[in-house]
């Protein structure tokens, strides 16, 4: 297999080349996993790529564009404390059913699973567990689920009876999930979730990086909770001080996601919390670097 990681290392060395020294540094503590799983997932999306007649030094075009999105969101974020958008109405007419911008958005999203350090390891963290937690789950259900990477690990990591469904608000994620996924076995449903209906519950949901999208994540998590079943597991993500041009809800720290889990009728049953930086707490407190959540969730016991 190509090694992919390296050749996407490379073109960003020619485009923005203080950038790719830092990727390079950040992640040179991860293993041959990381590269192989890395490897696994940019030849299947290049697969994709070729198939829409674009390649990787498009893709690669779309994440700095996605990265000078997120340099202005930080810097307004620094200067007024709150996220630039609140509403959903305001996302979903510029972003969400806006092609164009859900074009780079999602694919340089899409680039970032395997170089930023912080979204490898909540990655790893749902890979390295799904198969346990969701042992006896015969359907799957993935609330959001952008570019498609981890709908496209459950598929390979669980049995071949388990129904999957996905449902996302962008016509555009529901696109470059499906070509990236190439499997006719999963429901695809464009649609909020908090009008989405389901006639059965689900084994195991995945919510990766939506909470921080909607304007009130309680009721997404209440919904959550509704939609799975009473032995259910979900794994759930979600950011804090994030600035991003689809972000409207802003989390300060990581307890107020844990108390929100909880307020909904649910409960933690591990956790997995990384800076998004090499840097301490006390820094990232200080100079509100981002920090990434995650979790594995059930229904709360009584
Ligand atoms: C940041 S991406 C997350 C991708 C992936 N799940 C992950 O963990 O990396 C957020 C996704 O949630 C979708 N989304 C945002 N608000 C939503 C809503 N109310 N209902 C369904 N999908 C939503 C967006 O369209 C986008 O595809």
């Amino acid at each position: 297999m190509n090694n992919y990681l390296e050749e996407i290392l490379l073109k960003l060395e020619s485009k923005r080349p203080a950038h790719a020294k830092k990727l390079r540094l950040n992640t040179n503590y991860l293993n041959e996993l990381y590269v192989s799983r890395a490897n696994d997932f940019y030849s299947q999306y290049e697969k994709h790529l070729l198939r829409e007649n674009t390649d990787l030094d498009f893709s690669i075009d779309c994440y700095l564009r996605m990265l000078d999105d997120m340099a202005i969101e930080r810097m307004n974020f620094l200067r007024q404390g709150k996220y630039s958008s609140v509403s959903l109405m305001e996302v979903e007419k510029c972003i969400y059913n806006n092609p164009d911008m859900m074009c780079y958005h999602m694919h340089g999203l899409a680039l970032a699973q395997f170089l930023w350090f912080d979204q490898y390891e909540r990655y790893s963290f749902f890979a390295d567990s799904l198969a346990g937690y969701a042992k006896s789950a015969e359907s799957y259900l993935e609330i959001g689920c952008g570019h498609g990477l981890y709908c496209y690990t459950a598929i390979k990591l669980l049995p071949e009876n388990v129904k999957f469904e996905v449902v996302d608000i962008s016509d555009y994620s529901i696109g470059i999930c499906k070509g990236i996924i190439n499997d006719p076995k999963v429901n695809f449903i464009t649609k909020n979730v908090l009008e989405y209906a389901s006639n059965s519950t689900f084994g195991f949901i995945t919510i990766g990086e939506v909470l921080e999208h909607l304007e009130d994540p309680l009721v997404l998590l209440k919904k959550l909770k509704d939609l799975l079943s009473d032995d259910g597991i979900s794994y759930i993500s979600a950011p804090v001080n994030a600035p991003m041009i689809d972000h409207i809800y802003l989390f300060n720290e990581v307890q107020e996601i844990r108390d929100l889990i909880n307020q909904a009728g649910l409960e933690i049953i591990e956790e997995k919390v990384v800076i998004s930086e090499h840097v301490s707490q006390q820094y990232a407190d200080k100079f509100k670097v981002p920090v990434m959540f995650a979790a594995f969730i059930k229904q709360k016991q009584q």
